[in-house]
């Protein structure tokens, strides 16, 4: 129908496109909406009303996205692109869509999240991850997603996630991290920082659970105690914690590090907490110290007034003898007489 239209009336064709729908879907001008879900698609479909605010394109098959794919819908607030065939997005992909506010990419085949894919949504409010099979987050979506206040990666494949991403969102509400296989080594440190400071702020989270190491599998990371991580590599829990004015400092005593241990390359790229033989907390070892402190002061007292008794006991001796002596002299003894003798002699 339409490429008869086209055939016959090349001058109508700007109007229709204009003010058209695509065949595969329904528009709703007062609500401002394409729906097109349900409808098979493989592809974004072209000549979409240059006004619309809603893009349902649900329970398809589309398996990419053009780079100019949205260019002729730049006032799109909601694009709903879940349960579609999409293993991958072109950085470009949603760059034109600056007032978008909603974008939903759930039950995709997504495995790689490149730098800038959500770069330049200063209105994105909702983004939604989850099932997708994604390995790798930027470390920061980048400039303008600040005013995100919800974020899904549920049921992924990510191991870790940067704090300086979530921090770079500074109007988080909701966080959900469920079903991914995390690793909560020295590398997930920030994370759990992160995390806490979230939730105390009224943050809503669903929380991390553990993956790997084995001995933390099914763990909440909030309940991992710090102490694991103070096994880590020094230098690895400190790179999260100092700021470039302590660089010097801190490459040197990872050079003193290395020096000692000449795996300390390797255990720093797997990063995982050391065991330790036995699990001392550090208020015992507090509590050992002063305990240790207050016993070895009360035995240097004790020797001390030992000492000072043993001094004065022997001074009052002397005393007593250098006495005894001069009277003994006096009366002139024979005992006292013979060195006297001898000395003489
Ligand atoms: C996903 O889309 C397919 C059609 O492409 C549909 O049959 C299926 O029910 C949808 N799944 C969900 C959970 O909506
Ligand atoms: C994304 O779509 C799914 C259904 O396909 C829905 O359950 C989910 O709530 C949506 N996410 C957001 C953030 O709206
Ligand atoms: C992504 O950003 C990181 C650091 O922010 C950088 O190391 C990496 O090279 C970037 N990747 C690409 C493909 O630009
Ligand atoms: C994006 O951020 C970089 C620095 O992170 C800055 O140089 C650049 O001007 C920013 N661009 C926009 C459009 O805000
Ligand atoms: C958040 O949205 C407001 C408008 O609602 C906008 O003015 C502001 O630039 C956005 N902030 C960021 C960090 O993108």
């Amino acid at each position: 129908m339409k490429n008869k239209i086209t055939l016959f009336s090349s001058f109508i064709l700007p109007i229709y496109v204009a003010h058209g729908c695509p065949e595969k879907c329904t528009c709703h001008t007062v609500s401002k909406t394409a729906d097109c879900k349900n409808r098979g698609l493989r592809e974004i479909p072209a000549h979409l009303p240059p006004g619309i605010q809603i893009l349902q394109l649900q329970n398809n098959h589309i398996w990419r996205i053009n780079e100019n794919a949205f260019t002729g819908t730049p006032l799109l607030k909601i694009l709903d692109l879940s349960n579609n065939s999409l293993s991958s997005l072109a950085p470009g992909t949603f760059q034109k869509l600056r007032y978008l506010q909603v974008l939903n990419l759930t039950r995709n085949l997504i495995h790689y999240i490149e730098n800038k894919t959500f770069s330049f949504l200063p209105h994105l409010k909702e983004l939604d991850l989850s099932s997708n099979s994604i390995i790798r987050l930027p470390e920061t979506f980048g400039n303008s997603t600040g005013n995100i206040t919800l974020l899904s990666v549920k049921h992924n494949k990510l191991q870790k996630m940067e704090r300086v991403l979530l921090e770079s969102l500074p109007n988080l509400k909701v966080v959900l991290f469920k079903d991914n296989p995390w690793q909560c080594n020295c590398n997930v440190f920030g994370l759990k920082l992160w995390l806490e400071s979230f939730l105390y702020r009224g943050g809503i989270s669903d929380g991390i659970i553990c993956s790997t190491p084995g001995i933390r599998k099914g763990k909440d990371l909030l309940k991992v105690p710090y102490e694991l991580f103070g096994a880590c590599p020094l230098t690895a829990a400190h790179v999260h914690l100092t700021s470039i004015h302590h660089h010097n400092f801190e490459h040197r005593s990872s050079l003193k590090h290395a020096h000692h241990n000449e795996h300390a390359e390797n255990s720093w790229s797997n990063c995982d907490p050391k065991p330790k033989p036995r699990p001392v907390s550090l208020r015992h070892a507090i509590a050992t110290v002063v305990i240790t402190g207050v016993v070895c002061g009360i035995v240097c007292l004790m020797m001390l007034a030992a000492a000072v008794y043993g001094c004065a006991y022997a001074a009052i001796t002397a005393k007593y003898h250098r006495e005894h002596l001069a009277s003994a002299r006096q009366h002139g003894t024979p005992e006292e007489k013979e060195p006297f003798n001898s000395s003489l002699a």
